[in-house]
């Protein structure tokens, strides 16, 4: 009940200093139902007229409609501007204070060479094909022209899977991606759609080596297979010349050197000149093998050698990509120190 002027003056201080204390939607809307709603304290207001002496009526009520045109406007400025910016600081929030950062993820470095890879081939006209890691003899070995006896079959040399009594054909973490090229042509014929055959198969392989700064018992490679009429050693020099130029930038220096493989006659060996440590000169690095594919492995697959003839390469993938971003040590590959990683 309000009884006098002094009342009513009190009334509005009250209703405007709770408001400029009300700082979200939620306090604001609490605010609007204690003094403007149906049983709010402007209404009862009001209706405290009716008790006043007649002879103060006029000024009295002159004043409680001043009251609350003031507290309806105070309160319409005052949803306003909640939410404004300048709002949050307002209402004690330091806008200087630092944020929680959120660490983001990110594709390992091999993942985006990998893919690098295949993009700079896939301009070229190169599938992507893949194969098992865990794969037999057969095509690891035997249909790449490398038989029974053959030195790089050595368990010394190669993670042979321990098989069951009775398993014909010893199994194995494969050694190279070369299997690719046996399966993919294998499955062209079944399926009747080559050759022609011209594909990139990247992947994992394995060799109980060493692990030195060079070396790792699990690295990454990059075959390449290209079969069809006429193809020769100039197209596969073509071939990683334009690579080579593409992907590290025209100024790449490049060789081929001849060299031996089971599966490919003639074959050479493929460098680069490449400076790995800022201390040290540039020096040639052999990024992988390649060659022409030899007549034995087309005739194992059932391809005609006096048809069809192709190239091959196998690329080591991680060698590339200390190549391309001077990355010292194979090891810092495989470490997973966000460190290092976060640098490339
Ligand atoms: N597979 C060979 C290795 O791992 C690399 C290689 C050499 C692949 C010649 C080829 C090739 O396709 O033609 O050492």
């Amino acid at each position: 009940m309000i009884a006098s002027l002094d009342q009513l003056e009190q009334m509005e201080r009250e209703a405007l200093a709770s408001l400029a204390a009300a700082s979200d939607a939620a306090s604001l809307e609490s605010w609007r139902i204690e003094y403007l709603g149906g049983k709010g304290k402007v209404k009862a207001m009001m209706g405290s007229l009716k008790d006043v002496p007649k002879e103060e009526k006029p000024a009295f009520g002159k004043r409680m409609n001043e009251v609350r045109v003031a507290i309806e406007s105070a309160f319409g400025q005052r949803k306003e501007s909640i939410g404004a910016p300048g709002e949050a600081a307002r209402a004690g929030v330091d806008l200087t204070e630092p944020g929680l950062s959120q660490a983001r993820g990110r594709r390992h470095i091999i993942t985006r060479v990998r893919e690098e890879l295949c993009g700079v081939f896939g301009r070229m006209g190169f599938d992507v094909a893949e194969g098992p890691e865990l794969e037999d003899d057969e095509h690891n070995f035997v249909k790449l022209n490398i038989p029974e006896g053959h030195p790089a079959r050595e368990p010394i040399d190669n993670f042979y899977i321990e098989e069951p009594d009775g398993k014909p054909r010893p199994r194995m973490l494969r050694t190279q991606t070369s299997t690719v090229q046996i399966r993919v042509l294998e499955r062209a014929l079944k399926e009747g759609w080559g050759p022609p055959v011209r594909i990139v198969a990247p992947g994992r392989v394995y060799r109980p080596d060493t692990v030195d700064a060079t070396h790792s018992f699990m690295f990454h490679q990059i075959e390449g297979l290209y079969v069809d009429r006429r193809v020769t050693m100039v197209d596969l020099k073509t071939t990683l010349f334009q690579f080579a130029r593409t992907y590290f930038g025209a100024d790449a220096q490049v060789r081929l050197r001849p060299s031996f493989f089971p599966f490919t006659e003639p074959s050479a060996e493929f460098d680069m000149m490449i400076r790995l440590r800022p201390d040290q000169p540039a020096r040639w690095i052999e990024l992988g093998g390649c060659g022409m594919v030899d007549p034995e492995v087309l005739k194992a697959v059932g391809v005609d050698p006096e048809q069809w003839t192709g190239f091959a390469f196998g690329f080591g993938v991680d060698r590339i990509a200390m190549g391309k971003y001077r990355i010292p040590d194979i090891r810092m590959l495989f470490d997973n120190d966000l460190r290092f990683l976060d640098q490339l």
